[in-house]
């Protein structure tokens, strides 16, 4: 399988075959998305919730995305690396999101960079852009915004809000990027939204009619012990497992049948015995 490429998900949606992507944050999780074959893996700043334990994402700094890049990066093969702009690294100056994104492809590894924000990021997409880093977009529910909103509320459901998610959109494609992540928005505006633009669209509880769909992988494989969103499936539920595992070792420790004799390691007996 090659490498997936800008190129790749352009003909994927032109053949109208569904977009597959995960988030991931770690060497293991990375290897495993790689080898089932999706084709995006995210490293998501939703790494805030579910790997550093914050509330939500806004702590998260440039060196936290540029590590978990570094490592993502180090477990995929053919999965394009698409890496978030944390809160405030794109906000500042042209300068300073171009020097930020430079940063996830050059130290990362990345092949590209998500940024939340529509019409009023155009200006900071288009000099990303022109520094030859392809620059994926989300909107709608867009986390980095949680305090601006007043909460995780879907956004798009009255005419004036819906109009805006359309005209981000719209701004983000004729700008060039290569994809736009939908996010808490109504299925129907979704669909709406994926028709009447170029690019791929990604739906995270955006319904099914976008080219693509991505999750935290940490939520849909039940490991996560936060507040799960309606929109999320649960493919697995490990989180039950991993307890029941973690008992079983902490039993065996301690009644002293872990470790056992094929767990160790030898040493020839003429040897211990001229140690004494
Ligand atoms: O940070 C993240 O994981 C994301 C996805 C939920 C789209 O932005």
């Amino acid at each position: 399988m090659a490498k997936i490429t800008t190129s790749t998900l352009k003909d994927k949606k032109q053949r109208k075959e569904k977009i597959s992507m995960l988030t991931a944050y770690d060497f293991s999780l990375a290897s495993m998305v790689d080898a089932a074959g999706l084709d995006i893996i995210l490293v998501g700043d939703s790494l805030g919730n579910v790997v550093l334990g914050y509330e939500n994402t806004l702590a998260v700094t440039m060196d936290d995305m540029v590590h978990h890049t570094k490592a993502v990066v180090r477990g995929s093969k053919n999965a394009m690396v698409v890496s978030d702009l944390p809160f405030l690294s794109y906000h500042i100056s042209i300068e300073e999101s171009v020097r930020n994104a430079g940063r996830l492809i050059q130290e990362g590894g990345a092949q590209a960079v998500k940024l939340e924000g529509g019409v009023e990021r155009v200006d900071h997409v288009k000099a990303i852009l022109d520094a030859q880093i392809p620059v994926m977009g989300h909107i709608g529910l867009t986390p980095q915004s949680v305090n601006q909103f007043g909460g995780f509320k879907v956004q798009g459901k009255d005419l004036e809000s819906a109009r805006k998610i359309i005209e981000d959109a719209k701004a983000l494609d004729a700008v060039g990027v290569f994809s736009i992540v939908l996010e808490g928005v109504p299925t129907k505006l979704a669909q709406k939204i994926t028709e009447e633009v170029s690019v791929p669209t990604i739906g995270i509880g955006a319904g099914q009619y976008c080219d693509g769909q991505v999750l935290v992988i940490n939520d849909m494989l039940g490991m996560f012990t936060g507040h799960i969103p309606k929109f999320v499936k649960k493919f697995a539920n490990l989180q039950p497992l991993i307890i029941e595992a973690l008992q079983q070792y902490k039993e065996e420790v301690e009644a002293g049948t872990f470790p056992a004799q094929e767990h160790g390691f030898t040493i020839q007996d003429e040897v211990l015995e001229r140690l004494y």
